[in-house]
């Protein structure tokens, strides 16, 4: 064996060591995982029951289908090497998101199916190392419950957002304010509620410049006086609701309010005519001296 490595090598182990590492990172680079098919820089490891993500994805892959498997996780620090990764179909999974969870730091990656998973809730952390994203769907997660108001402050490029078929009751007016790319956004078969809180939201979507593809299908859940009515005859409705209508309540205590202006201003008259009589009453007797004294002069 000593034979074979060259003399310049036997002298400088570590050198020799860098070679080793870099043949085996080269090979790891090249190779395609045993489960999955691939083809140029595409990778399709679909369909092949994985429980878990294989570790040897060339780090060169431009394109990724790990739909329908079994994955519960991603390894968060594995991905972050596939820095070449445009598209990441994970559709089909079983992929749970808690609170906390950051989505791998991929910093090309443009699409990202996360459809048909088990994901419960967007954090502004969730996404925010991918701040190239054009198109997030996150379609039939029927236990996705919450998006915070500033989740997708990371992701200005986002153009297409679907979030149909999930568990979303609400979310606030400021979600997608800042996103002055999107173009599409998806939110049928969710059991909206369609309450007071949630008339920013309906205003927003009335004014942004955005295509709702199943507009007609977007529809509350709650209350029951509005259920079944489409978001955007729900905002007319709630624009009412909310900020015109008035209770009796509110009549007697408008009323109590008139009558205190009326009585209020009733006596700032009458302080005032009363103050100008005080004020001018004497200036006058001087003045009328005043013109006795000048005759008296003259
Ligand atoms: C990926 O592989 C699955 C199953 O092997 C196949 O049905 C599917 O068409 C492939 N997708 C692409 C984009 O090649
Ligand atoms: C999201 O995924 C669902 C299910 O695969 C699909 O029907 C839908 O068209 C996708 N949405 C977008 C915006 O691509």
């Amino acid at each position: 064996m000593g034979y074979l490595i060259p003399p310049s090598f036997r002298t400088s182990t570590p050198l020799w060591i860098a070679v080793l590492i870099v043949i085996k990172w080269t090979g790891k680079g090249l190779s395609c995982p045993s489960k999955c098919s691939c083809e140029q820089k595409a990778v399709n490891c679909s369909m092949k029951a994985l429980d878990k993500v294989p570790g040897s994805i060339p780090l060169t892959t431009r394109e990724l289908i790990l739909s329908d498997n079994k994955l519960v996780t991603l390894p968060v620090l594995e991905m972050s090497y596939l820095n070449e990764l445009v598209y990441l179909d994970c559709s089909h999974n079983l992929l749970e998101m808690g609170l906390d969870f950051t989505f791998p730091g991929i910093v090309k990656l443009t699409y990202l199916d996360l459809s048909f998973n088990k994901l419960s809730f967007v954090t502004p952390y969730t996404f925010s190392q991918l701040n190239k994203l054009l198109l997030l769907n996150l379609s039939s997660n029927p236990k996705l419950v919450e998006v915070k108001d500033k989740a997708f402050d990371s992701n200005p490029l986002l153009r297409f957002v679907d979030m149909s078929d999930c568990g979303l009751t609400y979310v606030g007016g400021e979600l997608f304010k800042d996103l002055h790319n999107l173009r599409s956004l998806r939110l049928k078969g969710n059991p909206w509620n369609c309450d007071c809180s949630f008339l920013e939201f309906c205003n927003w979507m009335k004014k942004a410049d955005v295509v709702y593809p199943d507009s007609e299908e977007m529809t509350c859940n709650k209350p029951e006086l509005l259920k079944g009515l489409t978001l955007n005859v729900a905002e007319t409705k709630l624009h009412y609701l909310c900020l015109v209508h008035l209770d009796f309540q509110d009549f007697v205590f408008l009323g109590l309010m008139a009558i205190c202006i009326f009585f209020g201003g009733t006596l700032v008259a009458w302080l005032v005519g009363l103050a100008t009589v005080i004020y001018y009453h004497p200036v006058m007797k001087v003045d009328e001296e005043l013109d006795e004294e000048e005759y008296r002069m003259i």
